[in-house]
């Protein structure tokens, strides 16, 4: 039998008759955009990550702009973020013409080092060109980065920390979801994530009031909010006002439907990932593969189960030879593609670009079984690299 990457089929199985009533629920009101679930989905997000706020926007990209353009970064800002990630992290800055700062990653969890990240905004006040205004921290594969140094490194020097969340959604360190330090957590529902949805969609959660009404009015072309309106009057319908440049940024309400079903089970399909991810490490302890680690105190959801192997592209073609799906993220990071590489990167990354070299992630869904598992274990095993 052919080994999923990620079985999405196998947990469509658990939860069909939900999600099939969800959709045709929707289809009966006829609210496709903004129609009740996608309200009662944000406020079951946010209670589930313990946040004030959440709202739902159209993609985990979107979500990262959306907090960037309410504090209005924009042409001579940077903003810091690692180069070890998915390319949505640091695209979004430029949008705004504003300029990326690639940080380095610790060697143990790919997550910003915060030592390097304190050496970059020091490099870049130093150096005097661009505004320090903002850190994307990235919970890359899924383990959260190590906020509580990163968010003192940004009160220190008076920084907006965004925590993106697209990959680590559900996480925690010492029992607490990435919000308890970041100004504001972002997400992506794309279908492959831990929570995805069947399309496309995202969230941002903050527990800043102003914060959250800013980008619920960015994320519907710049509408008037009830702090803009408060005491005025109109002789037209305040819906067409537009206070300031905004987007089309919604989570359409069939996916937040599929979502609130989906919620439903995802702390337990969280610990099922943990259990998949310590049976690979057990299992592949001396195979001469090194098995990922995780911040002290940390809950990773596993979007990835990535290891690193001094052979990795050997390894990937064996594996192919035994029907076992791997894939290397991320063979490029951001800092050495063409159009990103103009950008600073202050100290240079080695770390980055060692890893792109050596990691690669395995099969993983909270449906793994055993069996699966244990042929994806020896096949690793019986690479002799
Ligand atoms: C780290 C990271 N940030 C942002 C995104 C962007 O999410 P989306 O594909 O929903 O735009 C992704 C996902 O693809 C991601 O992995």
């Amino acid at each position: 039998m052919t080994i999923a990457f990620i079985d999405l089929a196998a947990q469509q199985r658990r939860i069909k008759p939900e999600i099939d009533a969800a959709i045709a629920r929707v289809l009966a009101h006829g609210a496709y955009v903004m129609g009740p679930e996608v309200r009662a989905f944000e406020e079951q997000l946010a209670a589930f990550a313990g946040s004030k706020h959440a709202l739902g926007c159209a993609n985990g990209t979107e979500a990262l702009v959306l907090p960037l353009m309410a504090w209005e970064v924009g042409p001579g800002d940077a903003v810091f973020c690692p180069s070890f990630t998915f390319a949505a992290t640091g695209e979004v800055i430029p949008w705004l013409g504003a300029s990326p700062v690639f940080v380095d990653i610790l060697e143990d969890t790919y997550n910003l080092d915060p030592a390097k990240l304190e050496a970059a905004i020091q490099a870049t006040k130093a150096q005097g060109a661009l505004t320090p205004r903002a850190i994307i921290a990235v919970d890359l594969f899924g383990q959260p980065a190590d906020y509580p140094a990163i968010s003192a490194i940004a009160k220190k020097h008076g920084l907006k920390l965004i925590a993106d969340s697209a990959q680590g959604f559900g996480c925690t360190l010492g029992g607490q979801h990435p919000g308890a330090w970041a100004d504001v957590v972002t997400t992506s529902f794309f279908p492959a994530k831990p929570l995805g949805c069947y399309g496309d969609g995202g969230a941002v959660l903050t527990d800043d009031d102003w914060l959250a009404e800013r980008m619920d009015s960015l994320r519907v072309h710049g509408k008037a909010t009830a702090s803009d309106i408060q005491g005025r009057t109109f002789d037209h319908d305040p819906k067409y006002l537009n206070m300031r440049v905004g987007l089309n940024s919604r989570l359409d309400t069939i996916q937040a439907a599929i979502l609130i079903e989906k919620l439903k089970i995802f702390a337990d399909e969280i610990e099922k990932r943990g259990v998949v991810a310590e049976r690979y490490a057990a299992g592949l302890a001396g195979s001469g593969a090194k098995t990922p680690a995780v911040i002290q105190g940390g809950v990773s959801v596993w979007a990835q189960y990535t290891i690193e192997h001094p052979d990795r592209d050997g390894l990937a073609a064996h594996l192919k030879t035994q029907g076992v799906p791997s894939a290397a993220y991320y063979p490029m990071p951001m800092h050495t593609q063409a159009c990103y590489s103009i950008y600073p990167q202050p100290g240079g990354l080695p770390v980055s670009e060692a890893k792109a070299d050596l990691v690669l992630a395995l099969p993983m869904h909270a449906y793994l079984d055993e069996e699966t598992q244990d042929r994806i274990i020896a096949a690793v095993r019986s690479f002799n690299g």
